[in-house]
């Protein structure tokens, strides 16, 4: 199959492993022709470890004829304006999330991408992996009966340690618990449970301004402002009938997350949905748990298997499955809860999405498709 070639805008942290899995693991589908940033030295440094042919300007990337997906690595309030640019010049496009910081940005990506027949896809990918895929299994064969609760934890530090590179991002919005790690829990959730009807929450921000506390920080002893909520408190409605809690927040120390599917016959420990897998384990109602082994491939940390289903897509002319509409209902579900937040009322939604494809089982080692 003729490989789809991919231009990677945003060389910051995360670029690392999307460029190893796009140049590596996924080296069937995917070519990465070429890098940029705003910092070009950046740019220059991941093509070079990665091998890379390009280094270059957004402008140059968005103009070479042969790119066919653009991955949008940028910072959360640069997605939607790198997406519409990409798609302007013709590309389809990936971003991370979370997918946009309104629903009129999120819808305007959308409609320009219907209007010139390309492709939207956005993280999280997570669902794809070893541990997610197996819960959607479990789940689909009726192990646990009807799934009728959720409950949702992810408890973090704040960016007080001050040690990514642009940790300030972290404080704002896009970089809250709910724009941030909300896309793992909540598409997680899509995923397994379907589309979301109606959301309630509350949102609350402990400080306006925290100091950099860990002295390795270059930023040390600085105090920086806080400007989006770092507690959120949610609870959904799905179409399907099930509810789920939801705790987001960035406000304690070390990582706490956790996620549980409550049905008629089985309680399911999802692992973690920030990561491909890890344990899964089902109490039954005997008393019983069992850890339950993994039916799917991915178990590595595989993002950019969410481009890599898009590039596959795009050959056999299939739908992919970390789709742009996906995160668009995971945004409008993450600032639902902000509104009821506001308004003291449920917020209600438009669930007019089917859950993702499962991958089928059997795929061979790091493919798609059979
Ligand atoms: N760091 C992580 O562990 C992690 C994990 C999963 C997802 N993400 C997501 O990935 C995205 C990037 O995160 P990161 O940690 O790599 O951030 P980062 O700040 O390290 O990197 C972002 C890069 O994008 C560049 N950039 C910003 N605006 C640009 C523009 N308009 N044009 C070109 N380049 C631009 C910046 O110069 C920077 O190098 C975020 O949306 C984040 O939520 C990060």
């Amino acid at each position: 199959m003729r490989k789809v070639k991919v231009g990677v805008i945003g060389a910051g942290q995360i670029s690392a492993i999307y460029l190893k899995n796009c140049t590596q693991t996924f080296d069937d589908i995917l070519e990465v022709a070429a890098v940029a940033d705003l910092v070009p030295e950046l740019a220059r440094k991941r093509a070079e470890e990665y091998g890379v042919p390009k280094a270059c300007s957004v402008d140059e990337l968005l103009g070479d004829p042969d790119i066919e997906i653009v991955l949008n690595l940028t910072a959360p309030a640069a997605h939607a304006p790198i997406n519409l640019k990409a798609l302007q010049s013709g590309k389809h496009v990936y971003a991370e999330k979370p997918f946009a910081l309104t629903r009129e940005d999120a819808d305007e990506v959308l409609s320009l991408a219907e209007a010139r027949g390309l492709l939207v896809g956005c993280a999280p990918d997570t669902f794809l992996g070893a541990g997610l895929q197996t819960c959607r299994k479990i789940i689909d064969d009726g192990w646990i009966g009807t799934p009728y609760a959720a409950n949702g934890t992810i408890i973090m530090g704040n960016a007080s340690s001050g040690m990514h590179p642009n940790f300030q991002n972290f404080l704002k919005l896009g970089g809250d618990p709910i724009l941030d790690m909300g896309p793992y829990f909540l598409t997680a959730l899509v995923f397994l449970l379907g589309p979301v009807t109606r959301v309630t929450g509350t949102a609350k921000q402990l400080r306006k301004e925290i100091e950099i506390r860990n002295p390795k920080s270059h930023r040390f002893g600085e105090v920086v402002p806080v400007e989006a909520p770092t507690n959120v408190t949610a609870a959904l409605d799905f179409a399907g009938g099930a509810t789920a809690s939801l705790q987001a927040a960035k406000e304690s120390f070390g990582y706490y997350p956790r996620l549980e599917i409550f049905g008629t016959e089985g309680n399911l420990t999802v692992n973690d949905p920030n990561f491909f897998s890890g344990t899964i384990s089902i109490r039954f109602p005997n008393g019983e748990s069992k850890e339950i082994p993994l039916t799917h491939g991915f178990t590595e940390d595989s993002r950019g298997i969410g481009v890599a289903d898009m590039a596959y897509a795009l050959r056999l002319g299939r739908p992919h499955r970390a789709t742009g509409r996906l995160a668009r209902h995971v945004l409008d579900v993450s600032l639902g809860i902000f509104e009821a937040s506001e308004s003291g009322r449920h917020v209600l939604l438009q669930a007019d999405l089917e859950k993702p494809a499962p991958l089928p089982l059997g795929l061979k080692y790091n493919r798609l498709d059979p």
